[in-house]
C-alpha cells in the first residue's frame, strides 16, 4: 500500500493552464504518476508540445483547448473527458489572468473584469461542473491553485489578490459541502515562481531586491517545486485531507 500512495494509474486528470509554468510541471509529474492528463490551455500551440513531451516520457496526455474563464468552454471539456474517459478523477483548477499590475486606486476595470471572470468565475464553474459530475460518480479531487497573495494582499496586484483570497474561500466552501459526495477540495498557495506570470517581478532587479529579503528560504521557487503538493493533495496519501490550503513558500507566510 505504502508504495502506491502516490500512483495515479488509471485516474484521468484535468489541468487547466497546462502550457507552460507551473501548470506544466503539475502536468508532467500527474503524468508521470500515471494519470491520463488532459492538458489544457487557450491555445492548442501551447499545449501539443506539453503533451508530445509527456508521451516522449511514455506517460500518457491528451491536448484540449479551453478559455477557464469561458463557461460554454468548460462545459465542452467537461463533456468531451466524460464521454470520451467515463472518469474525470482530478482536476487542477490552474489557469489565471493578472493583467493588472499597478495601484489599486487606479485599477483599471476592464483588467478588473478580466481578473475576476477567469480566476473567480472561471475557477468556481470549474469547480462546480467537475464536482457535480465527481459527484455523480465515483467522487474525486480538485486542486485549486492560488496564492500567497490571497493571504496577504501583494502591492499593485490588488485585484488579483482579491481573487486569490476568493479561491481560498471557495476551497473551503467546496470541501465542506462536498466531503460527503467522495470528493475532496484542496489549495496550494505558491510563492513567488520562476514563470513568464511573474516576469515582472522576476525580472526586474530593484523589484526582486526588496523582495527576496521577505522569503524566509531567500530565493523565488522553481515551478517543479509547486507541483509535488499538488501531487500529494490529489493521492490517495492525502485521503483524509480536505479543505486544507497549503503554502508552498520558502516560508513567506510562516
Ligand atoms: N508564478 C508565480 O509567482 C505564482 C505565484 C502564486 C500563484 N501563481 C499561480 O499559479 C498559476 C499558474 O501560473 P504560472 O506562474 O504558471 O503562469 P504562466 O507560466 O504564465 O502560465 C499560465 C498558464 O495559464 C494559461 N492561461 C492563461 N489564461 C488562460 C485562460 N483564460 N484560460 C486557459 N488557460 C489560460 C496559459 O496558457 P495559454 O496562454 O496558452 O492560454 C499558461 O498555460 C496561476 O493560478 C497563478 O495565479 C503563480
Amino acid at each position: 500500500m505504502t508504495g502506491q500512495l502516490f500512483d495515479l494509474s488509471g485516474r484521468v486528470a484535468v489541468v487547466s493552464g497546462g502550457s507552460r509554468g507551473i501548470g506544466q510541471a503539475i502536468a508532467e509529474l500527474l503524468a508521470a504518476h500515471g494519470a491520463h492528463v488532459v492538458v489544457s490551455s487557450r491555445r492548442a500551440a501551447g499545449v501539443e508540445p506539453v503533451v508530445a513531451a509527456i508521451r516522449n516520457d511514455g506517460g500518457s496526455a491528451e491536448a484540449a483547448v479551453c478559455h477557464a474563464g469561458k463557461a460554454s468552454d468548460v462545459d465542452e471539456l467537461v463533456e468531451r473527458v466524460t464521454s470520451k474517459h467515463g472518469r474525470f478523477d482530478i482536476l487542477v483548477n490552474n489557469a489565471a489572468a493578472n493583467p493588472y499590475f499597478g495601484p489599486i486606486l487606479d485599477t483599471d476595470m476592464a483588467a478588473a473584469d478580466k481578473t475576476i471572470e477567469v480566476n473567480l468565475r472561471g475557477f468556481f464553474y470549474f469547480c462546480r461542473q467537475a464536482g457535480a459530475w465527481m459527484r455523480d460518480h465515483d467522487g474525486g479531487a480538485i486542486v485549486n491553485i492560488a496564492s500567497i497573495n490571497g493571504v496577504k494582499p501583494a502591492p499593485w496586484q490588488g485585484i488579483y489578490s482579491i481573487t486569490k483570497a476568493a479561491i481560498i474561500n471557495m476551497t473551503q466552501a467546496f470541501a465542506r459541502e462536498c466531503a460527503g459526495a467522495g470528493i475532496r477540495v484542496n489549495a496550494v498557495l505558491p510563492g513567488l515562481t520562476d514563470t513568464r506570470f511573474a516576469a515582472a517581478i522576476t525580472g526586474n532587479e530593484r523589484v526582486l531586491e526588496t523582495v527576496l529579503p521577505l522569503i524566509p528560504m531567500g530565493r523565488i521557487a522553481q515551478p517543479e517545486e509547486i507541483a509535488p503538493a499538488v501531487l500529494f493533495l490529489v493521492s490517495d496519501a492525502a485521503s483524509y485531507v480536505t479543505g486544507a490550503c497549503l503554502p508552498v513558500d520558502g516560508g513567506f507566510l510562516a
